[in-house]
């Protein structure tokens, strides 16, 4: 069982020096298997595009002098709502850490800036086996499950026409 962290956790906004410290996190738990989609993986460019669109809602959690955590946000406006979107693109606990606290605390600070910035709802996507995440967002109130589906097409094979017998 990982110690509780209780009071020794800070949550506080991530700064230039810790980029690096949280692209090593991100790297030991968004592992080649883990994917949110097809469009996104954890990359330098994922935190620093996030880190120049809007720093306030790129959060750390520290322990000490350690990174344990952190969230990635941005706010999203679509063409013809009124409505502002929060979008928590990712969020990490490192493995030793993690079940004591620390995503929901992150997590409750995130939602706190999202609204003071005017956000009506928070969304988050992740993989449908990610049933740990899934456990996580629903216990912090997400509901409404949408289901996408992705499909793809290799460009590198061509394509069986009908009546075509190639295996
Ligand atoms: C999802 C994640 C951020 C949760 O962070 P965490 O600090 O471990 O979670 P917390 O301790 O704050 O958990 C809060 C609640 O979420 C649920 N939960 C968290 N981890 C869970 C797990 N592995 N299995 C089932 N439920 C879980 C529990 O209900 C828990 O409350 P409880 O302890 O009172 O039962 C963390 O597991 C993680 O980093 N996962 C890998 C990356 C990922 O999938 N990120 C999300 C998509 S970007």
């Amino acid at each position: 069982m990982p110690e509780p962290v209780g009071e020794k956790l800070r949550i506080r906004e991530m700064t230039i020096d810790d980029l690096s410290q949280v692209f090593h996190i991100g790297e030991e738990i968004f592992t080649s298997e883990y994917s949110p989609s097809l469009y996104r993986t954890w990359d330098e460019y994922e935190i620093t595009t996030l880190f120049n669109s809007d720093s306030e809602l790129c959060l750390v959690a520290e322990v000490g002098e350690a990174i344990v955590g952190f969230a990635l946000g941005t706010t999203v406006e679509k063409h013809h709502s009124a409505w502002k979107y929060g979008y928590l693109v990712w969020l990490g606990v490192r493995k030793g850490v993690q079940k004591v606290k620390v995503g929901e605390r992150l997590f409750r600070e995130i939602r706190r800036r999202m609204q003071e910035q005017g956000v009506r709802i928070i969304i988050i996507d992740t993989d449908a086996e990610n049933a740990a995440a899934i456990r996580f967002f629903e216990k912090m109130g997400f509901g409404n499950v949408q289901q996408h589906v992705y499909m793809t097409l290799n460009l590198g094979r061509r394509a069986k026409k009908p009546g075509d017998k190639r295996p």
